[in-house]
């Protein structure tokens, strides 16, 4: 059975949380995009990990996890993980990369931050955009090319490196790179990585056909995909569903579920229009008791109330069959909790996710209010053990999204975690 997991809004949601606590009785966790861009926390009794290109069932020795083709491969960040997580004691040897997953290499990073000066995303600086820009273009390399190697790879190496130095030279004034170094750096890494190579798309539809539980782990959210995002502010891969298609190589009749993992408000790191930011004390208070600041850029996190608005828009595109609450407990303090159920636009009002950054930028979010619980809620193990009006918070989403909640979480440990339908059944 092939489960989806998809971030719902601009990323950061508890994707890693959920994929660990469901990947208990996965036999497989992929990843199908992004790359290190991504920062998957996981919580486990004392011990924080911080997973960036590693999906998150790696702290199961017998789960297998794929890095699939439709993930772009920071070689160096992710040697760097592997040694992190061997150092804590965590087996690694259940990783397995795609020999089709495209490389970030140390110009797409340097490209990243010169040109995020002229587009003012906000970006990661890890070299998403570039690497994919390269890829799409077919002037990237896959591992595979560069453990092949040959006069035709080696050709093509050095004419990209020559054609990247003339932009950072001519264009921003400046250093380039040395082909010859970083061709032996690259061979290097490749080489300590080559065990863990292998055709993972096979993998993947032989675990489907054995009747095995495989979990696809989305990194960003529906916002954030290049597609039905919010363009320009968005990253260069497709994090919604059908990405977990392309990005790991098999069928869409092979995916039963899709878990549509939002919190229980709204958060957006990096630059792009937000209709429920709250800029006030309350999103402070949010950004305090959610430690709403990047796992992997260490920036601030904007913070505003839950957008029912944005939760039809990516059941919609993702098809979620299912949603997972995310930090429940973050609300606990709350008088009253607002959900935005529509958008004021000029003198009409919006129920659907406008596709005009325009028009998204002078949306002024209508909320219903309903009460607080003012209880702690962070060690609650059951829905009906929840305050009546937190079990009405979750009830009122399902209403307004028609989709059932199977999952809630009321912390950031892995049994923090209330099951309210299964997800494997
Ligand atoms: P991801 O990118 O979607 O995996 O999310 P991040 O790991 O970047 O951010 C989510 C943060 O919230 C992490 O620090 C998690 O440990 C934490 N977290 C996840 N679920 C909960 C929850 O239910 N309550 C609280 N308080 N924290 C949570
Ligand atoms: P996880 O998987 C939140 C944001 C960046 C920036 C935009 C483009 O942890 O949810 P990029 O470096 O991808 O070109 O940046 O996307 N962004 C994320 N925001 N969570 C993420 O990943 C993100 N990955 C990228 O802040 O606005
Ligand atoms: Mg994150």
């Amino acid at each position: 059975m092939a489960v989806v997991l998809v971030g719902a809004q601009w990323g950061d949601e508890g994707k890693g949380k959920i994929t660990d606590f469901l990947a208990e009785e996965a036999d497989c966790v992929v990843r199908y995009q992004g790359g290190s861009n991504a920062g998957h926390t996981v919580e486990v009794m004392h011990e924080k990990f911080m997973l960036h290109l590693i999906p998150s069932g790696i702290l199961y020795r017998d789960t297998l996890c794929i890095i699939g083709n439709g993930v772009v491969l920071d070689m160096e960040k992710l040697l760097d993980e592997i040694e992190e997580l061997e150092k804590r004691g965590v087996d690694t040897s259940n990783l397995r990369i795609s020999y089709r997953a495209p490389l970030v290499l140390p110009y797409h990073k340097k490209m990243d931050e010169l040109e995020d000066r002229y587009k003012r995303i906000g970006t990661t600086k890890r070299g998403i955009g570039p690497a994919y820009a390269d890829k799409i273009n077919r002037a990237g390399f896959r591992i595979v090319d560069l453990i092949e190697g040959g006069s035709f790879f080696e050709e093509r190496f050095k004419a990209q490196v020559e054609y990247k130095n003339r932009i950072i030279k001519e264009i921003y004034g400046e250093e380039g790179f040395d082909a010859d170094e970083m061709l032996a750096k690259i061979k290097g890494e490749a080489a300590k990585l080559e065990k863990y190579l292998a055709d993972t798309s096979l993998l993947i539809y032989q675990a489907i056909k054995d009747k095995k539980k495989v979990l696809f782990e989305g990194a960003q959210g529906t916002l954030l995909d290049i597609d039905h995002g919010t363009y320009p502010y968005v990253t260069s891969s497709n994090p919604t569903a059908g990405g977990a298609c392309t990005g790991s190589g098999i069928g869409p009749t092979s995916i039963k579920k899709v878990v549509g993992i939002a919190k229980a408000y709204t958060t957006r790191v990096g630059e792009g229009p937000f209709p429920t930011e709250l800029t006030d004390e309350a999103g402070e208070i949010l950004r305090q008791r959610g430690a709403e600041f990047g796992t992997t850029t260490g920036r601030a996190r904007r913070c505003g109330w839950f957008d029912a608005v944005i939760l039809r828009y990516a059941v919609r595109v993702n098809g979620i069959t299912d949603l997972a609450i995310t930090k429940m407990d973050v609300l606990d303090d709350f008088d009253v909790v607002k959900i935005c159920t529509g958008y004021k636009y000029k003198d009409k009002i919006l129920t659907e996710f406008p596709e005009s950054i325009n028009v998204l930028k002078e949306c002024e979010p209508v909320y219903i209010e309903l009460p607080g619980w003012k209880e702690d809620i962070s060690s609650v193990t059951s829905f009906e053990d929840l305050p009546l009006n937190a079990q009405r918070y979750i009830e009122k989403i399902e209403e307004l999204t028609g989709i059932k909640t199977a999952l809630v979480a009321v912390g950031p440990k892995r049994d923090q975690t209330i099951i309210k339908e299964e997800i494997f059944c």
